[in-house]
């Protein structure tokens, strides 16, 4: 890396060059390319807004959070999850392991620098990374200049906060689900829970084990399937059947053993829709729900389950089918986008929605260097596909160009790059 200041100058800003690929996002995805890129020996930067790695992990999920797939579909590429860890790890032991990586594979992040704007520059065939630094009260800006740019600023970058009739006249406490840390405080309260994603849902069931009166939205349908069927992971299951069987039969196995196990959702005012969970996972990327509790506390009346809003008033929420609601807080479990539309000056790859357009398993490459890692909408384990694709891409490249260099330069002239 070679960098140089230019306060005075026509640009303003820092100047860095980047041997090497500048990775996005210093998440699993990102943390996944970096260690796949320092086994081969390639220098790489990663560009990371906030103060720490896997932030999304460290600062914006709930302190009940546990992975939710078994530890063998979540560990990133190299490093196995230590063996006393549960089969579900929680939220600080996945903390711990990704630290742990970190350290292991020399991984240091360029902390507090949020990308603002990246173009590919035809002229001189090279990707410029503008950033900001977002640490202190003056703000600095820096330039990247790079023949390669990994996108690893995850699926998941913002949240998604609707727009919905007298919202912003409601009095009480409106937060996010990135918000959300437990339900400690809300102890007695009347919260509406928008949504019912696997966050709306373990919120609700959070919110109902602090004594909290929770009631959840649902204005349309959701898949519910138990976490495990017979002892065995649902997904696992899944993964294993869908070697052998059409996806329609999987979703059809799956849908009778999950009314076996959980009985008829539609009784308690969750419907399902009329795609099979698989199809509809692989056809328009909605997440199924796995259970872990909230179906019972449903069952049992702690958790209400309500249709969709018509509006908010003062203190209250009035529902589409005309009943209204005094409630003291919101949360909106109403999930997440990409944030790629903000700063990628691109739109051949990436659609408008922040998504590869090509999709899985072959959305992690653009061209002129651009790659896209953790855009699957298969978790981590579409994470750790992406970083060995990657990694290995970016790999040949560079080899190559090693190669190239060295045949053009007398070997008495070579120099040693360091980055
Ligand atoms: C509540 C919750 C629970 C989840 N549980 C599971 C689970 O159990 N199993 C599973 O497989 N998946 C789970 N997921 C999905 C989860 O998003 C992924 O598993 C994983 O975090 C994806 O890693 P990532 O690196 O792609 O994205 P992220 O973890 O979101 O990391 C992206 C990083 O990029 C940084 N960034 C974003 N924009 C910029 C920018 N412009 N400039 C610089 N840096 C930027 C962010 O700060 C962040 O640190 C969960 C998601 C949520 C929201
Ligand atoms: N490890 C875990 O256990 C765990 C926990 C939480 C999240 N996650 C993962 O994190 C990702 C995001 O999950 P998520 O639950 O946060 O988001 P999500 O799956 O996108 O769900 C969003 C929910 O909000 C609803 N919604 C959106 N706008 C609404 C509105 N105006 N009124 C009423 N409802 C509205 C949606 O309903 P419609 O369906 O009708 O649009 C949907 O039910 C998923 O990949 C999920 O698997 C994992």
């Amino acid at each position: 890396m070679f960098s140089f200041s230019d306060q005075n100058g026509f640009c303003g800003r820092r100047c860095v060059w980047v041997n090497g690929p500048v990775i996005v996002g210093a998440g699993p995805s990102g943390l996944a390319v970096s260690a796949c890129l320092k086994e081969q020996g390639i220098p790489f930067v990663v560009i990371e807004r906030s103060d720490c790695i896997a932030s999304l992990w460290q600062k914006r999920t709930y302190d009940r959070l546990k992975l939710h797939l078994p530890k063998k579909f979540c560990q990133l590429p190299k490093l196995e999850f230590p063996e006393e860890y549960p089969e579900y790890p929680s939220k600080k032991q996945f903390i711990a392991y990704l630290e742990n990586y970190a350290q292991k594979f020399d991984i240091k992040p360029q902390f507090n620098e949020c990308v603002q704007s990246a173009k590919y520059d035809d002229a001189c065939h090279l990707w410029r990374v503008i950033t900001v630094s977002t640490n202190g009260s003056t703000q600095s800006e820096t330039e990247y200049i790079c023949q390669m740019l990994v996108v690893a600023s995850g699926e998941n970058a913002e949240g998604v906060v609707p727009e919905i009739d007298g919202l912003k006249d409601f009095t009480g406490e409106v937060i996010h689900a990135k918000d959300y840390k437990s339900g400690e405080k809300y102890a007695g309260k009347k919260v509406l829970v928008v949504g019912c994603g696997n966050s709306g849902m373990e919120l609700s069931l959070d919110l109902s084990n602090h004594n909290a009166k929770p009631s959840m939205v649902v204005r349309s349908s959701v898949h519910v399937l138990p976490r495990e069927i017979m002892g065995k992971s649902t997904f696992d299951l899944a993964t294993m059947l869908m070697k052998w069987l059409p996806l329609w039969l999987v979703d059809n196995i799956l849908l009778i053993l999950t009314w076996f196990i959980l009985g008829d959702t539609q009784k308690y005012g969750i419907k399902r829709p009329s795609l099979g969970p698989l199809t509809l996972k692989n056809h328009h990327g909605k997440t199924p729900v796995l259970d872990i509790g909230t179906l019972e506390r449903i069952r049992s009346g702690d958790i209400d389950v309500v249709g969709g809003i018509k509006r908010f008033n003062h203190t209250s929420v009035e529902l589409v089918n005309g009943e209204t609601l005094d409630i003291d807080s919101v949360v909106l479990a109403t999930g997440y986008s990409s944030n790629v539309p903000y700063w990628l000056q691109e739109t051949e790859f990436f659609a408008k929605n922040g998504f590869p357009k090509t999709p899985f398993p072959n959305g992690w490459k653009g061209k002129c260097g651009l790659y896209a890692s953790g855009f699957t909408r298969r978790g981590l384990a579409g994470a750790s596909a992406d970083a060995i694709k990657i990694s290995q891409d970016i790999a040949k490249v560079w080899k190559k160009e090693l190669n190239h260099k060295k045949q053009k330069v007398p070997s008495h002239r070579r120099c040693i790059s360091t980055f």
